[in-house]
């Protein structure tokens, strides 16, 4: 609905050029907007005082002139001027009755797919000394959000986890694999806890000038490729990779071993990096590291900021990698555009990242890269989510926990449900309350963990949506015999022209999300589908409507909103549940 208003606005654009009113030259911004109050219409346009100056004339004068040159069109029934020169289209019910019924035929919702790109999605990409925290959740949920909805509308999604498994606490963590493997420990049991394994390596590290010797001599061996250290590192790697597979799998985020791509991929390439800044002319020594100063970031002193790829000692650095990355994704996968999501507070480090790989022409101009950063998730206190003495929460206890609560409270709504269901159900429930508590926030901002509200089945939570979703499919199992698709659409109640334009704003929502990296407005949007559906369904009686007529309208309407929400979810990384 929207393209073809706009694309009218644009032939209207193009007369009143034609007729001289404004200059050939002259090229407005075109843009529609939903009305709040449907009383003002479907859709209004600033376009009249956009054009004011430049026609130099009143803009509500000018309004008029644009409705006159306004092509003829069956989708719009009227046009209206208001305030100051605001022009409000009202959409003919019969063209909305089309476009419900192009949606439901298409499985794109009757949206035009963008023109497709190659999409590089840095996602999750935890360290892998450690286990997977609460701080992992949102660059893989919110990524693999977005990875899908990119994914949903035809583009090519390379998915990069950019693990970092590399580094120098690695000798520590190799010198403590070996003394457990003299003492004859098995390895994987060893480091079925990352976390206290983690802690007792340090602790060694800490007391014996031995253990840390060895430590470092094992760091200079993995760096130099040394095979025995290799294959010991890769054994660590691979039992730390399995810890996040699954997360993954509990999660439902669409990550396997093949989309790893760590800091260690890019070891090779690093000295050809620093060789070839150097030949860009953009390397400084100070102080014996290797730096490049960028005008654009300034300290407070106003004095630029060095971005350091090479330290005294010779070695690499966390953007050093990057550059690799970046070069990489541009070369070799050949992307049109890298989204990273990772926290805001790296956001100093990405621009710098951008800025340099952009000037080294590692990254092309008509490339985008965007750093899609996140806040932190906190406690109720307000401070960034701890357990109660203080450590990081690992995620998987954070789910655990999260599937606990559901099955209690599912247990006690429902205490007939079997066994089996009840923890099918208990999984999706809890899953998907921390997802979407996650999801629905505005993705900048920090947030409040908090399982009650979350688990809540009022507000915009996933309980509440999950439920919408199967109270929608309950009204279509009850309606399984009726053959409704192929009937006519006639939208006459309010609650049903109501229902259908919201239908109508899927297209928009998504293409925003893929857009912008936010599946909060998705969120948003699937929440007010949802009570928009709840009132008309209050105002509508659907298998006891009192013709055929209207029955087979609320059924279809019922249909797309099924398929609309479920969809919605589906990007979103949330499953759904036919009962609860
Ligand atoms: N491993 C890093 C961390 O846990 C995040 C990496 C994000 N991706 C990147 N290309 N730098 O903080």
């Amino acid at each position: 609905m929207k393209e073809q208003i706009l694309a009218l606005l644009e032939q209207t654009v193009t007369r009143l050029k034609e007729q001289q009113v404004i200059a050939a030259d002259f090229t407005p911004r075109l843009q529609i907007d939903r009305t709040r109050d449907k009383s003002h219409g479907d859709f209004a346009s600033n376009l009249a005082m956009m054009m004011a100056k430049a026609a130099g004339k009143p803009p509500r004068e000018l309004a008029q002139m644009i409705c006159d040159a306004l092509p003829e069109s069956s989708v719009i029934e009227k046009v209206e001027i208001a305030g100051p020169g605001f022009i409000n289209f009202f959409v003919a019910d019969n063209a909305l009755a089309g476009q419900i019924k192009a949606a439901l035929n298409d499985e794109h919702f009757g949206l035009k797919l963008p023109a497709r790109e190659t999409v590089v999605v840095d996602l999750s990409s935890p360290n892998l000394a450690k286990e997977m925290h609460v701080g992992h959740l949102r660059s893989s949920i919110i990524g693999d959000a977005v990875a899908r909805t990119l994914e949903f509308l035809g583009h090519n999604v390379i998915r990069q986890n950019h693990v970092g498994d590399w580094g120098t606490q690695f000798g520590m963590l190799l010198a403590y694999m070996e003394e457990k493997r003299a003492e004859n420990t098995e390895i994987s049991m060893a480091l079925s806890d990352l976390e206290s394994f983690y802690r007792a390596a340090k602790g060694r590290f800490d007391e014996s000038e031995d253990f840390a010797n060895r430590a470092r001599e094992l760091v200079v061996a993995l760096q130099s490729g040394d095979q025995q250290c290799l294959a010991l590192w890769r054994e660590f790697n691979d039992v730390s990779l399995a810890h996040c597979q699954e997360v993954y799998e509990k999660l439902n985020v669409k990550l396997t071993r093949d989309d790893v791509r760590g800091e260690s991929a890019y070891n090779d390439d690093l000295a050809q990096v620093v060789a070839d800044l150097e030949a860009a002319n953009l390397l400084q020594e100070d102080q014996g590291a290797m730096c490049v100063f960028l005008d654009e970031f300034k300290n407070q002193q106003g004095d630029p900021l060095p971005v350091i790829v090479q330290k005294k000692g010779g070695g690499f650095l966390y953007a050093t990698s990057d550059l690799a990355a970046v070069r990489y994704r541009q070369n070799q996968l050949n992307a049109d555009r890298i989204l990273y999501f990772v926290d805001q507070r790296q956001g100093l480090h990405f621009q710098q990242v951008f800025t340099v790989a952009r000037k080294a022409g590692f990254l092309n101009d008509n490339t985008k890269a965007e750093h899609l950063g996140f806040g932190t998730m906190n406690g109720e206190d307000g401070k960034p989510f701890k357990t109660r003495s203080g450590g990081t929460v690992k995620l998987i206890d954070l789910l655990n926990e999260a599937e606990q609560r559901a099955y209690d409270l599912v247990k006690q709504k429902n205490p007939d449900l079997s066994e089996n269901e009840l923890r099918h159900i208990a999984n999706v429930v809890g899953i998907s309350s921390v997802k979407y508590a996650d999801l629905s926030k505005n993705r900048s901002s920090d947030y409040i963990f908090s399982f009650e509200q979350m688990l809540s089945f009022e507000g915009n939570t996933a309980p509440y949506l999950l439920y919408a979703v199967t109270r929608v499919a309950n009204i279509l199992v009850k309606a399984k015999d009726i053959d409704f698709i192929g009937s006519e659409l006639q939208l006459e109640h309010d609650k049903e022209i109501e229902l259908a334009n919201a239908l109508l704003k899927f297209s928009e929502v998504v293409l925003k999300v893929a857009e912008r990296g936010t599946p909060h407005t998705l969120c948003t949007y699937l929440f007010e589908l949802s009570g928009i559906f709840s009132s008309f369904y209050e105002a509508c009686p659907v298998l006891a409507a009192d013709n055929d007529a209207a029955r087979d309208t609320r059924l279809q309407l019922s249909v797309l909103t099924e398929r609309t929400l479920k969809a919605g979810l589906s990007l979103l990384g949330i499953e759904t549940l036919e009962r609860m």
